[in-house]
Formats: C-alpha cells, structure tokens, sequence
C-alpha cells in the first residue's frame, strides 16, 4: 500500500445522504481533536454558497453530535472549498484539478452511488489527475462476484491496488478490530478456538428499526448485499482466522483471504429469508418485492480448526432489538458432575462478544450453587470497554484518518472482497418469496432449525 499522507482531501457527494448522517460528523470531530487539517474539496451537485455549506455542516454535525463547537465548524468550512458540477462534465474534473492546484497528494473520497465510481475514476483519469491520487469508494462493491470483477477492472485502469481503498465501516468499528486483539493477546483462548472445544459460532446483527427512507436503495440490495457479504463475513474472518504472521495490515489482510478461501459457498438449502409486515408499503419498494428484509444461514468452514463447526449468521430489520453480537458456544464436559436440582444439563460454556451497543465481552460460566451441595448455577464474567478502556473513535473517523495516512488497515482487499461475493453468490436473490415476519420479532420461525438443536443462543441484549 502507498502510505503517503495525503495532502487535500477531494469529497464527492458532500451535500449528500452519506456525508450528513456520517462523513461530516467524523471530519468535524477530527477537527475537533486537531487531527485533521488538510483543505478540503467539496464536490456538489448544484451551486451552494458559503452560507448554506456553513448551515449544511453546522445541521449535519448537530443531528449526529448534539452538541456542536462552534469553532471546530468553523475551521472545517472555513478548510472547504467547493466544486459544483455534473460528474459526467469533463469541465467540473477540470474545476477539480484547479482546486486542487498545487496542494499536494490528493485523497479522493467517493461518497456517491457506486453506479458513479467508475465515471469518476475515468473522469479524473481524462483530466490527468489520477497519477498521483488514492482513490477511496464506499460499499457496495457490485453486486456480484462478476459485476465486483467488473467494477475492479474498470477502477485499475485508473488506480492501481496500492491506491485503492474500499471502505467497510465495520473494519473502522473498534469493536470489530478488537476480535483480532482479543483472540491473539491473551493466551487464554487460542488452545481452545478450534473444532475439538467449540461446538458452534452465532453471529447475529439484529436492527429494530425498518428501511425507513431507504426503500429504493434496499429494494434493489436486500440483507445478504447490504451487510452479510461485506459486514458479517469481515466479521467471520476476524473471529476464526489464524493469527497474522506480523502486524502488518497485509499479514492480516492475507489471514483473512485465506480464511475466506476455506469458507464453503452457502447452499441455499441452508438459508430462509424473510420480510416483515409492511415493507412492501415502503416508498420506493417496487409492488410485490421479494427482496429479503432478513437473513439466517448456516456456513462451513473446510479447514483443519473449524471443519464440522456449523457458523451461523443471522441479520434483519424490524427485529426485536438493536444488537451486533457472536456467542461462541463450546461443547459441554464430557460427563456431568455437578447438576443443580432444576436441570439435567448444565448449559455449555458461551464466549460472547457485544460488538454494538455497549462493546464488550463476557463468558457464561458455570460455579458452585451456594443453596446447593453439589449444584451448579450459571454465572456471568463481563466487561464493558467503555467503562474500563475509555473513548473509543467512531468507525468513520478511523477511516477517514486511514484514508489520510495510507493505512490499509480498516479497508477491504480486493481479493477478500471477490471471496466474500463467492461465498454469497449461491444466495443472492431468492428462488424463492421470503417469509413474511412481524415486526418486532426474531425474524421467520423456520429459521430455528438452522441452529444446533433447533434454537439460537438468545442474544445478551434482549427485546
Ligand atoms: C450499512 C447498511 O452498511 O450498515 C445499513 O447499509 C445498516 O443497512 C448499517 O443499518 C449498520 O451499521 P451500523 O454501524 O449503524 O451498525
């Protein structure tokens, strides 16, 4: 990777959907705490004049932050200059290429709809402004194995890998990066990460809110695109991949395209999708959809430490709770013990990990019932990082720092991306008409005979 600092940051799409919920909000808190001063180039759309890109970043910061300090925006949009024009407009890469004139290394931050990434890449390719640029673009990368193939193509005519970063905000999720530490830091772990201890993975991203204003982008997506292919799968590889062979972000990266590579292709066969109630009411879903709301699905990895050890995953909308969340379960003692009066099985040892909300760790174990003389009842040792470790950046800030310096650390691959597309591609658009679901719920029933013993481990955080 080229690790070069970049010098001016070009954002596409700064009055849009993405850069108000989030880009914004991290470049202001950057600013904020004096790690980001490069100028900015903003790329808009039609004209907007300093008032109303003030009152754009002053709103968007304060919806996502609450409070906003005065000055930080200041010398955010005070560090802006803007660009307006059609991205199909040789004129407005032209505009671009004076804005950026002789500031340095430019970082361009595509925060627009993938059908534009690869006209701006030829854009600034006509222009002459490619030779010496990174290039960052937003999930999804296609929509399939062969689309993404396409989409990489077409982006390396222009940028090569080294200066190419694909953003999947999970890797910025400190969360998310601590699997990796969490496993590896500790000793505890690793003998016992493997098929002879662990008898089953669950990964569970359940949203209680609905596609709200989303419907037109969704429709077209669906859950196993939005957040299976590329979340939940980065997620996967954190959790079972081998440790890396130094701490570069290649050595990691390369772990986890070689875990990927052991991941069998999902059969539909074990997958159920679902709907819920009312999603085809929803503004911009087309009349009578079957695009899955929900998605649970069973995968295997062919390796020597994980062969036979069913992963299952599972995400949805209008669930029951807002939670991101694995429990690795291990097998049971081989001979029980100590019973507690109520039970002939003593429930299994459960390593789980809360990746969002409130971050943390905590083991299902069993200890002595004290009502007892030779019982058992189950105990929980948790912790909550925030309490214990402090601040933690959020996953667009992290980026956005990545982005700057070059760190190819929180940015996805190419080649775990296709990998990623392999693994799903069985699954991608339903044969058949997902199952309807009530808001609020846990998804379709019928997806409980994906899981061993025809249940999922009930996540921490509960409806
Ligand atoms: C996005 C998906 O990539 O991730 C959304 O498009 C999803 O549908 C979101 O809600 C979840 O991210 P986070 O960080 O809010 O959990």
């Amino acid at each position: 990777m080229n690790e070069r600092p970049g010098q001016v940051l070009v954002l596409y799409g700064i009055t849009g959907d993405l850069a108000r919920k989030l880009v914004l909000p991290a470049l202001y808190r950057l600013t904020l705490r004096r790690r980001l001063d490069v100028p900015i180039v903003g790329i808009a759309h039609g004209h907007l004049d300093r008032g109303q890109l003030h009152r754009h970043v002053h709103d968007s910061v304060a919806a996502a932050c609450g409070q906003v300090d005065g000055a930080a925006v200041e010398s955010l949009v005070s560090r802006t200059e803007l660009v307006s024009g059609e991205l199909s407009d040789h004129a407005t890469y032209e505009g671009i290429g004076h804005a950026i004139g002789d500031r340095g290394f430019a970082v361009h931050y595509l925060a627009v709809p993938p059908s534009l990434f690869a006209q701006i890449a030829e854009g600034l390719g006509a222009a002459g402004l490619t030779g010496d640029a990174r290039l960052v673009v937003e999930k999804p990368f296609g929509d399939d194995l062969e689309s993404a193939e396409r989409l990489n193509e077409e982006l390396h005519r222009h940028f090569p890998e080294e200066r190419l970063m694909r953003v999947d905000h999970f890797l910025g999720k400190d969360a998310v990066e601590n699997l990796l530490m969490f496993r590896f830091a500790n000793s505890i772990l690793e003998p016992v990460w493997n098929r002879s201890h662990v008898a089953s993975v669950q990964i569970t991203m359940a949203e209680s809110f609905d596609v709200a204003d989303r419907g037109r982008f969704y429709d077209a997506v669906g859950t196993v695109r939005d957040v299976v292919q590329n979340h939940l799968l980065q997620v996967l590889a954190y959790l079972a991949m081998d440790p890396p062979s130094d701490e570069s972000a290649e050595a990691e990266r390369d772990e986890k395209r070689r875990l990927l590579c052991a991941v069998r292709a999902i059969d539909p066969g074990e997958t159920v999708y679902g709907q819920y109630d009312g999603y085809l009411d929803t503004p911009g879903v087309a009349a009578g959809s079957t695009t899955e709301t929900y998605a649970a699905m069973r995968l295997w990895i062919d390796n020597w430490r994980w062969a036979d050890v069913p992963f299952l995953i599972r995400a949805g909308k209008a669930l029951a709770v807002t939670t991101t969340e694995i429990a690795v379960e291990f097998h049971r003692p081989p001979r029980t013990l100590f019973l507690s009066p109520d039970c002939d099985r003593p429930p299994p040892n459960i390593v789980r990990f809360r990746l969002q909300p409130g971050p943390g760790v905590t083991f299902d174990l069993l200890a002595k019932d004290p009502a007892t003389t030779v019982g058992t009842r189950e105990v929980k040792v948790s912790v909550d990082f925030a309490s214990q470790l402090g601040y933690t950046e959020s996953a667009y800030e992290r980026i956005f720092a990545g982005a700057l310096s070059g760190d190819p650390r929180h940015f996805a691959r190419q080649d775990t991306v296709e990998e990623a597309w392999r693994i799903v591609d069985p699954v991608l658009d339903a044969k058949q008409a997902p199952e309807p679901y009530e808001r609020g719920s846990w998804g379709p029933a019928s997806a409980d005979r994906l899981a061993p013993g025809g249940h999922w481990i009930p996540t921490e955080v509960h409806a």
